[in-house]
Formats: C-alpha cells, structure tokens, sequence
C-alpha cells in the first residue's frame, strides 16, 4: 500500500509493535508494520517521513535476537526507538545495553531533564509505563543526551545531538499504551515536532489505497466473500464492492440461528443498497438436524463449524470461477491466531466465525483489513456509507442462538428466544442504551419454574437478560442497566411471549464468569 506520508514500524516481536502503528494513524498519519531487517534501500523506497523501532521479547545480547540494517539510522530522517528498539539502535550507536539491577514492570515516575522536542507540552513529572529487564548503562561515546530518567532507570530518554549523522531519539518506556498518560503527546510531538510531518491520512485514504491493493491483487477473477452480517465481514464485503464491482459475490448462509429479522437486513443493506451480488443459503433444517439431541456447547460449536464449512463449499462449487475468498480478518485475529509475535491467546471457548475458514477450499485470501483494529473497521465503515445499524452492531457470536438456548437447540425454543431478545434490543435501543452497552442478549435457560397468571399456576421457562460493558471482550462488566428499563422488558416478555413466566438479570463480570453461557 503506497501512501504520501508514512512512518513505518520496525517490529520486533513486541507485544504492542501494532499498537504503534495504530497511534500513529489515531494522530493523522499513515504507519504499518515492516519486519525487521528490511533492509535500508527498501524502507528509503518508502520514502519514510520517519521510522519507529518497536518494543520485542529479546534481549540485544542474545543469540539470534531480531536485528536491523544499521543504515536504517542513516536514512536521513528521524528514528525514534521504543524498549529493545531504543536498546539496538544505541547499541549500534555505541552505548552498552545490559541487564538491568531491576526488572521495570508498570507505572514508573519519569522526570524530564530536557524539554522540548519529544517532551513539548507535558510536564516534567509525569508517569510513564516500562516493561524491560535489560536497560541502558554506558552512553560511552554514542554521542546521546540524555533526555529524561526514572528513578531505576537513569537513560529513560535519550537522543542523538543536534547535527549528528543520525536523529534518533530512544525511550525505555511505552508511549503507545493508554497506562502513559502522555503518550499519544509524545507520539504526536515525534511526528509532528521532530519529523515535520503535515498528517494529512484520514481513513478515506485508507479505503482509496485498500482498493488500488485489492484490484491490483485480484487482477480480473472473481471473489468471494461470506458475510455474517456482523461488522468486520459487513465491512470487507463494501470494500471489496468499491474496489471491485461485480466481481464480488457474497454467500450469506442462514443457519436457523440467527435473531429476528437478521438476515432480511442483509439482504436489503447488501443486495438492495449497495447491489451486491448475494447469494442467501437457506441451511437451517442441515443445521438443526446436526446439532438434534447434542447438549453440550463445545460439541454444539465443533457442529456448527462443520456444517458451515460443509455449506460454504457447497455454495463456493456453484461459483467455479471464484478465485478469490475475501475475510474480515483484523489485527487482533491474527495475533490471536498465533500469526503475530505474541504467540497464541488461551482458547477458552472454541470460536468458529466466517473468519475460520479452512485451506483446503484451495482459495486465495484476500484480507483488506489485517492492519487494523476493530474501532478503526467502524470508522472505515462509515466513510464507506455502512448503515450504522451494521457499523455499531453489537457482536455477535459464530454459532448464533445455539449458544443461547442452553442445553438442546430446537425450533420451538430458538423461536421463543427470538421474541424475547427482540424485545430486549428494541427496549434497549429505545432508552438509548445501545451504543453505551458492548453485547446485550437474552439466554434461554433449561429450567421450568413456577409462576401465578391470572388466577391459575403456570410451569414455564425462564429467560436471563446479559448486558455487559468491555473495551476488548476479555474482560467485562455486567451493564447497570436502569431498574424502569429492566422493569419494562421483563413485563414485556413475559406479556407477549407465551411460555416464559419468570426473566432474570445476570450480574455477573468476566472474569469468572464468561459473557455468553454456553
Ligand atoms: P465469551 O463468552 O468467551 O465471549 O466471554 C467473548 C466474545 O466472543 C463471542 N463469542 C463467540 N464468537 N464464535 C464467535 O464468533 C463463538 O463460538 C463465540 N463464543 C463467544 C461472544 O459473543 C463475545 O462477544
């Protein structure tokens, strides 16, 4: 992806090196991630406006640890190094790195000796987030100033002189987490007081040059791309209609799990609006006979995984000429899949989406969206015009309601909690609390419990209500929903749905407990 202006990320391993990237981009300009020995005549072909070198698990004594092109220092413009990035550099400028007396792990308190340039506006005490164990301890004659300290860490900040071969400025710390609470100054002072950057990348650029890419990968075949109608499939199917027209076919399959009125927004957002050419798979009675008699949830996903797999090759056979599969795979997909440097997140739950496809279908990948974060795809969406019903959709999960009808999935019950958790979402959506909530549904529980109507007992099901709060879904809280609207949707579902006679509240966060039950 060719831009005007980019500042690229040299990543070595770190944790947070796409975090970087992502800062960067929040601040006005374009960064992406390069591995980390490009060598110096390919990142000048970038024409950089400046260049970071992220944090990584190494230490730059180690054997084997991720090195770089020293010519990078030489480019001509300014470098800044962040951790191991910080550390390599001012090794090859000469300093010594060394284990440190104290690892640093957290909040540690900065004092800048040296304002200005990278520290311009904030103040000169200030906390800053470190996680290293080696550090710098000889400057010798690598010709740095220092810039700032923390009371274990003398070079928390250091830079070459004014007029040196190099403009390098290093930083122990973390600028690009949220735990420093200058760091995005920081981020901006780099570019915009050190690289005189102008920062003019807005996400349209982003959507222009994602086009370019995806016509120039996909020449003149045909792609295909399953739509969930959640936000990342939603908005990579948009992107690829921009940039490729008719070449695009979407398979939307209709698993029976899905919530009311679900796959009639599909069509009339992707085959009405945007004339997308959709092709709807009615798979529910393959679905609902697979997962007949099955109870336990793990088994309930390995099903649904593999009948999706089943239907998707099945549809993809009527379209032979399709060359191309198109995923809404984003940035933390691909650390979580392992692909990234951070190595694979624990699975607590089998997660089976659009995005798991297998490689046996003998398709190509096309993903558009690897580089970005899921606030960034929102963003991307609304300058593509996706409708903010799908743009802000709340998530929801691969396997549908078959994680919310708890214990046997049959029609009846998907039914009945299809009119519960329409209820919930219109009187949610009512008291404006969608956008303040991160995932509201309701759950069919297998119990029966005792009720009074009218003057006779009734023996019906009993329905539990889940509204939490997240930024990341890994953790969560339990949404204090207000007691009127609680009041107003529980009268509601047990008025007008027949069969429920009891609704429940779920208080609890996450951890322990999950957000979905199953
Ligand atoms: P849990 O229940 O693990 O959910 O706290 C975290 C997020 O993941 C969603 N989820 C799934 N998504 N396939 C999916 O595509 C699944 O099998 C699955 N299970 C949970 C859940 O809705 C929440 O957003």
């Amino acid at each position: 992806m060719r831009h005007d202006e980019i500042v690229p990320v040299l990543d070595f391993g770190g944790q947070t090196a796409q975090l970087i990237c992502r800062r960067i981009r929040e601040a006005g300009v374009f960064s992406t991630l390069v591995r980390p020995d490009i060598p110096r005549a390919e990142l000048a072909a970038m024409n950089p406006t400046g260049v970071v070198l992220s944090g990584g698990p190494s230490s730059v004594y180690d054997q084997g640890a991720p090195t770089m092109d020293p010519g990078v220092l030489e480019l001509g413009v300014p470098v800044l190094g962040i951790c191991y990035g910080m550390q390599l550099a001012c090794q090859a400028l000469g300093a010594t790195v060394t284990q440190g007396e104290h690892r640093e792990f957290g909040r540690a308190a900065l004092h800048i000796e040296n304002a200005g340039g990278l520290f311009t506006g904030v103040p000169q005490n200030t906390s800053v987030w470190m996680s290293h164990g080696d550090q710098l301890t000889d400057l010798k004659s690598a010709g740095l100033d220092v810039l700032a300290a923390t009371p274990s860490c003398p070079y928390a900040a250091v830079s070459t002189r004014p007029g040196a071969a190099s403009a390098f400025i290093g930083v122990q710390f973390h600028p690009e987490v949220t735990h420093t609470p200058h760091g995005i100054d920081l981020i901006r002072n780099f570019l915009y007081e050190i690289c005189g950057a102008e920062g003019n990348w807005r996400m349209s650029d982003f959507a222009d040059r994602a086009c370019e890419d995806i016509r120039r990968q996909v020449g003149d075949k045909r792609v295909i791309c399953g739509l969930s109608g959640g936000v990342d499939s939603s908005v990579t199917a948009v992107l690829l209609h921009k940039a490729i027209g008719d070449q695009l076919t979407c398979v939307f399959v209709d698993n029976g799990l899905l919530r009311k009125s679900e796959r009639g927004l599909v069509e009339t957002t992707f085959r009405d609006h945007f004339q997308i050419d959709l092709r709807v798979v009615d798979a529910t009675d393959l679905f609902l006979s697979e997962l007949t008699g099955v109870e336990d949830p793990q088994e309930k996903r390995k099903r649904i995984g593999a009948s999706f797999i089943d239907v998707f090759k099945q549809s993809s056979a009527d379209l032979p000429d399709a060359h191309f599969l198109a995923q809404g795979t984003l940035y933390p997909d691909v650390i979580e899949s392992g692909h990234g440097h951070a190595g694979n997140a624990a699975n607590i739950k089998l997660h089976h989406n659009v995005g798991g496809l297998p490689k046996e279908l003998g398709f190509e990948l096309v993903e558009p969206m690897r580089e970005l974060f899921k606030d960034e795809v929102r963003k991307l969406g609304e300058v593509l015009g996706v409708p903010d019903q799908i743009v802000w959709r709340h998530p929801f999960p691969g396997p549908g309601l078959a994680v919310r009808v708890l214990g046997e999935v049959t029609r009846d019950k998907l039914d009945l909690l299809r009119d519960c958790d329409e209820i919930l979402l219109e009187e949610i959506v009512a008291s404006e609390l969608y956008r303040r909530t991160s995932q509201v549904f309701a759950v069919l529980l297998p119990v029966r419990s005792v009720g009074v109507m009218g003057d006779g007992r009734t023996y019906e099901s009993v329905v539990a209500l889940r509204a939490v709060e997240t930024q990341d879904f890994m953790t969560a809280d339990w949404a204090r929903i207000p007691y009127d609207v609680l009041a107003r949707i529980s009268n509601r579902i047990i008025n007008e749905v027949r069969g429920v006679n009891r609704v429940v509240y779920d208080i609890s966060s996450k951890p322990p407990a999950t957000i979905e039950w199953e």
